[in-house]
């Protein structure tokens, strides 16, 4: 018969931004002196190697290069606890700490989860700005570069030398960061981001480097993004899908308005007018958009008459050549009244039970004509 032993493994939790993480491994008995001692996490890379009396960094894994420290005390019961610097969610991971003897037999073994919390920073659609917090005590030197990212390549906003950078961020930020004066001296590092949506819903790190180009600190904020959404009651005369962002875009931007399932293209501007020829016949003067909308920002969209047909995910994607400079999501729905007088009826009829089935297939052949979209799918169903 088998047995199964859980043991359960002890484990660290620290907030993003801390300048590092102990992961404890405290051997009870004195080990030899040749032993060799390896830490790796759960994928096997190689955290940290000491072999024959030193640290061996070319066998580390680059994910842990100059970011480990291991206490060594082999002779005496001790402490072969390794610190790892500038922690991230990526990091989360169940690290071992083997120690093998000269012959290779395994002395000692230990695990330890670690777990990094990330803040979270929750936004509606429509607020002006949101903040990404980090403030820190660490004294950082005047020459510091402070750079907050969304990936390794796309650069949100960039600090150096004393001043933005704006020529290193990505198109779609252009305009749209700020980080305070001062930032180095007072140390509050937080990135304010203007016109948020939910093209932004990501999760940022914000890395400070010393002159040297060594990382002096990391922190990690995610921002989750709630869709905007917009209800209208059918009969309406109009309805809008808001969109407002920055002034004066670049003049030679194009905006496209679109929806998805079923496909159409809604609106379209380019080239400083609108582009009728290439909306989609359902969408043909019913819409409308400002004048001057690159300079004002403001980039709604009017739609007029809607339908419950319209109800769906509208997006407005704004280009700049191959790149896309802004993106906002609207979910519109149009609440029909031949859907509700259905629902209210439907109700009735579930509630009384005791309906003659010719009736029902009569209902359920007209809701399936009159309604479309994503409304229909419970009505049928609870029918
Ligand atoms: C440690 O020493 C042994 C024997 O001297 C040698 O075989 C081994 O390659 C050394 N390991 C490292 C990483 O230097
Ligand atoms: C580690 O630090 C050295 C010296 O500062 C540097 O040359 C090297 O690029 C760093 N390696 C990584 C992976 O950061
Ligand atoms: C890392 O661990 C924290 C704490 O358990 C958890 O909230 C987070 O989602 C994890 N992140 C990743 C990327 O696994
Ligand atoms: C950071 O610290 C400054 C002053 O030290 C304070 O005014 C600000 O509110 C703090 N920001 C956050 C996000 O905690
Ligand atoms: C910052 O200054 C250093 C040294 O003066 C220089 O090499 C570097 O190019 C500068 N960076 C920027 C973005 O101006
Ligand atoms: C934003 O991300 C969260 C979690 O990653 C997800 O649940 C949410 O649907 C996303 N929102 C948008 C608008 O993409
Ligand atoms: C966009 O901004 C303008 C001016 O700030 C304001 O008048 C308008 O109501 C805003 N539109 C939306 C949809 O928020
Ligand atoms: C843009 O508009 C200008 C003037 O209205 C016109 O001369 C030019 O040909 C247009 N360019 C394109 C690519 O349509």
């Amino acid at each position: 018969m088998l047995c199964f032993v859980v043991l359960s493994v002890p484990w660290v939790g620290v907030d993003s931004g801390v300048e590092s993480v102990q992961l404890i491994c405290k051997n009870i008995d004195c080990l030899p002196k040749d032993a060799k001692v390896e830490w790796k996490d759960k994928n096997n890379r190689k955290v940290h190697v000491y072999e024959n009396g030193s640290d061996q960094p070319e066998e580390q894994d680059n994910k842990y290069k100059n970011r480990t420290k291991m206490k060594r005390n082999l002779l005496e019961p001790g402490d072969l606890s390794l610190t790892l610097k500038h922690p991230t969610d990526g990091d989360n991971s169940t690290y071992t700490c083997t120690v093998y003897s000269r012959e290779g037999n395994i002395l000692l073994k230990k695990q330890v989860e670690l777990k990094v919390r990330v803040p979270q920073v929750e936004v509606d659609s429509g607020v002006e700005s949101v903040q990404l917090p980090f403030n820190t005590t660490f004294h950082l030197p005047e020459d510091a570069k402070v750079e907050w990212k969304i990936s390794s390549y796309t650069k949100v906003h960039v600090y150096e030398n004393g001043s933005d950078q704006p020529e290193e961020q990505h198109q779609v930020y252009k305009d749209r960061t700020k980080m305070n004066e001062d930032l180095l001296k007072t140390g509050d590092l937080s990135l304010t981001l203007k016109y948020p949506t939910d093209g932004d819903n990501s999760t940022y790190t914000c890395t400070v480097y010393s002159r040297e180009r060594n990382i002096l600190l990391k922190k990690q904020v995610e921002l989750k993004f709630t869709v905007c959404q917009v209800e209208v009651e059918e009969g309406a005369e109009s309805v809008q899908l808001p969109f407002n962002t920055t002034q004066n875009l670049p003049e030679d931007a194009e905006v496209v308005w679109r929806r998805y399932e079923p496909y159409r293209k809604v609106r379209m501007y380019k080239n400083g007018s609108d582009q009728p020829e290439k909306q989609d016949q359902d969408y043909r003067d019913r819409t409308k958009m400002n004048e001057d909308l690159l300079k004002t920002g403001d980039l709604s969209l009017t739609l007029k008459y809607p339908t419950d047909w319209d109800s769906g995910e509208y997006r407005c994607d704004v280009w700049r050549s191959i790149w896309f400079i802004r993106r906002k999501t609207v979910l519109l729905k149009v609440k029909g009244l031949y859907f509700c007088v259905c629902m209210c009826v439907c109700l009735c009829l579930c509630v009384s039970d005791c309906l003659v089935s010719p009736l029902q297939g009569e209902f359920r052949f007209r809701i399936k004509q009159g309604t479309s979209g994503t409304e229909a799918a419970p009505l049928i169903r609870l029918l």
